[in-house]
């Protein structure tokens, strides 16, 4: 497995793959590796003829410098972990510097008000943040394919957006949810669980699931209000915000239609720890 620290490097080790029948494909990622990243780079290790994978702790994509100093990190057990699926894996793991200069800050983007639902309400400046490091990710690496979770929907709904509007040459696409076997969610922050948190969160799915049955007859309102007086009942969550919202606008929902795509969306406080998750509807 080839490790690069340098994009010189990275180029190097890339060379004289672009040809006919070469496809390289990209698993952009902030390390702190799961199952969850994994079953992303799988899929490209399948459809793909080279991988690359990036580990890089964005600083510009966080609001809050706490967050930033408390995200895991474990580069020696995510290149092991990578090792065990594939020595064709190339990883790309840079310093700030190598991103950024002596610059670090982020480009602002208009992503036709996406930005400004859900996460982009209660993380000041995060999709500028994503969107500046994953486009020069994208003019590093130049993958012909590159996979995001839909664990991140709105993550994933802006990139499509970024590569639309400035006609970035690469395909997305969008990996289904991983999760444990008692529906939470994959996620780096699940770590920093305790073990009697780590035992209450899967809450979070339940209700999601129950949701979904719920909005076969009730409205998104009623719903709504349903999932907010479930977490008002429980010590150990703050709900900071369950939306239903078009999966296309990502704006919440006032009347349901039959022809479009609806998804609930959730993020919870469980004691510092945030945890996001969401479902598909109809
Ligand atoms: P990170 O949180 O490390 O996630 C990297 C990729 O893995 C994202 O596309 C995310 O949606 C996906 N992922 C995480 N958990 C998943 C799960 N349980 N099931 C399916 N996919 C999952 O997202 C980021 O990093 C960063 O914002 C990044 C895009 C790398 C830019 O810095």
């Amino acid at each position: 497995m080839i490790i690069c620290h340098k994009k010189e490097e990275l180029r190097q080790a890339l060379d004289g793959l672009s040809g006919q029948n070469q496809s390289l494909g990209f698993v952009p990622t902030m390390g702190a590796l799961h199952a969850g990243h994994l079953s992303l780079i799988k899929q490209g290790l399948l459809e793909n003829t080279k991988m690359v994978v990036s580990i890089f702790v964005n600083p510009t994509q966080f609001d809050n410098v706490s967050d930033l100093e408390k995200y895991p990190r474990s580069l020696e057990n995510d290149l092991e972990l990578l090792k065990k699926l594939s020595n064709d894996i190339i990883v790309y793991a840079p310093s700030p510097d190598d991103i950024y200069g002596d610059d670090i800050a982020s480009e602002n983007f208009d992503f036709d008000g996406l930005e400004h639902q859900m996460e982009g309400k209660f993380r000041k400046g995060h999709f500028d943040g994503v969107g500046t490091i994953v486009k020069r990710l994208f003019e590093i690496v130049k993958p012909d394919v590159a996979y995001f979770g839909k664990k991140d929907f709105q993550q994933l709904r802006i990139i499509e957006k970024m590569v639309e509007k400035y006609h970035l040459p690469v395909k997305i696409i969008g990996c289904e949810i991983f999760r444990a076997d008692d529906g939470l969610a994959m996620s780096s922050r699940n770590e920093r669980l305790t073990e009697s948190q780590r035992e209450a969160v899967p809450f979070i799915y339940k209700i999601l699931k129950t949701a979904k049955e719920r909005f076969g007859t009730e409205s998104a309102h009623e719903v709504t209000e349903w999932v907010v007086k479930q977490f008002g009942k429980q010590d150990l969550f703050a709900l900071e915000y369950f939306t239903i919202a078009d999966e296309a606008t990502l704006e919440s929902v006032k009347r349901k239609s039959k022809l479009k795509s609806y998804r609930a969306f959730i993020a919870v406080f469980v004691g510092d720890i945030r945890l996001i998750d969401n479902i598909a509807l109809n």
